[in-house]
């Protein structure tokens, strides 16, 4: 009761200066952008299942031939797999700047420096032109699968060449290039179970290589972090399932949306820009070990969602997702760039008003990346591409009268 109560606490005082810029008003119907997968059965069956080792057999016949380790988050991931290719201090690691700032972080906690790439601007995925004009200075490269789209693997690692390619798969469960399934396909992969992810876990990041030296740098990197303690563990499920009601209606639109701006800073909430590197928790483990049995249905009902808006809303004047030859997209989110700013913003605004949250992914990140991290503007397609795209709603749970309810205002309003 106390952690439910902190939780809520640190969250209301996190949002204070947010409340008093934002007049949103509460709304009860308002449709989540993200779908928390989390809930009351997880939460009690994680409890119940707190001191026993989850059974990994679904996850590993998915990656068969894969060696598969597991960390706290994503990004202890991406740093455990920097730690492990052993590469001189100071190294310079390319990343595209189109992504969330923990692999940034990782990168800095690891000991090197983030070099941003630029993206493809209809893929929304690290561009091999740019790379290939930044490849000499760099040691490793991370490609990130953004929204779940798959990267022009074939193209960056001719690129790189001999330099290690680390895939960053935290969108991207279960999408695929050119038949493999991402994470499984460069030097190696990670992904991420955090709360908003397509599986909602909590935490939890998961690392995939087909480089049995490397798995075993990893297994070693790994052992040097922290098990969780059953406090940690209960105290986290806890402000997990705290954290998943808030994100559910009625209460985000009564209460979480009002006091936030965008929910990307409040699934972050209590994770912004903290690092803290363990082990994965059982909690975690056991609830992604449970998701990933049905989890190809609901990629599926996602996907049918997604190719029904792009059918609906084709031949309006905006750019809409699609799918490159030889690659399937797990369609994690649903990207719409527009022409103009101000008509995002508009649209935004009007289906917030009629029921549906939408959210402007990654949109802060080139100014993140050159107030901290020494970007220096060199990347004008992700720049671009930040100011003018829009996240929709596409998830597995929506029915197809909201799915046509949100065509119909994108059409009024185009
Ligand atoms: C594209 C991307 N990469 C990496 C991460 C880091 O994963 P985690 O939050 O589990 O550390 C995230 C999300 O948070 C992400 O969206």
């Amino acid at each position: 009761m106390w952690t439910i109560l902190t939780s809520i606490c640190t969250y209301k005082i996190e949002l204070e200066p947010i409340l008093r810029m934002n007049s949103i008003k509460p709304d009860p119907r308002l449709i989540p952008r993200f779908n928390i997968d989390y809930y009351t059965g997880d939460f009690l069956s994680s409890m119940l299942h707190l001191e026993k080792k989850p059974d990994v057999d679904k996850i590993t016949n998915l990656f068969a031939d894969v060696s598969i380790n597991y960390t706290n988050s994503g990004r202890t991931s991406l740093y455990i797999i920097l730690k492990a290719l052993n590469l001189p201090e100071n190294s310079n690691i390319g990343v595209s700047l189109y992504t969330c700032p923990s692999d940034f972080d990782a990168i800095i906690h690891a000991g090197h420096n983030p070099v941003f790439i630029d993206i493809e601007p209809d893929n929304y995925t690290l561009d091999p032109q740019d790379l290939n004009k930044k490849i000499d200075d760099l040691a490793a490269v991370v490609v990130v699968h953004a929204l779940g789209r798959p990267a022009d693997l074939e193209g960056i690692l001719k690129v790189a060449g001999d330099k290690p390619v680390i895939e960053d798969c935290a969108h991207a469960l279960l999408s695929r290039y050119k038949g493999m399934l991402v994470g499984t396909i460069a030097t190696a992969g990670f992904f991420s179970f955090r709360t908003g992810k397509y599986i909602s876990a909590g935490e939890g990041g998961m690392i995939t290589t087909n480089d049995l030296q490397l798995a075993s740098n990893i297994e070693n990197e790994i052992e040097k972090l922290q098990l969780p303690s059953i406090t940690d563990e209960i105290k986290h499920a806890t402000i997990t399932y705290a954290r998943s009601l808030l994100y559910h209606r009625p209460w985000f639109g009564l209460f979480s949306l009002p006091l936030g701006s965008r929910i990307e800073d409040k699934i972050d909430i209590m994770n912004k820009r903290s690092f803290s590197k363990t082990k994965i928790r059982n909690t975690d483990l056991h609830v992604i070990t449970k998701k990933i049995k049905d989890f190809q249905g609901k990629v599926d009902k996602t996907r049918d969602n997604s190719l029904y808006l792009i059918e609906q809303l084709k031949g309006l004047d905006l750019i809409l997702p699609f799918e490159r030859s030889e690659t399937y997209c797990n369609y994690f989110l649903f990207p719409i760039q527009f022409k103009n700013i101000s008509v995002r913003d508009n649209l935004s605004e009007e289906l917030r008003k009629a029921g549906f949250d939408t959210v402007m992914l990654f949109s802060a990140t080139p100014e993140i990346a050159k107030l901290s991290y020494g970007y220096e503007g060199d990347c004008l397609a992700t720049e671009n591409v930040a100011k003018r795209l829009l996240v929709m709603p596409n998830h597995y749970t929506l029915r197809k009268k909201e799915l046509d309810k949100i065509c119909n205002i994108i059409k009024n309003c185009i």
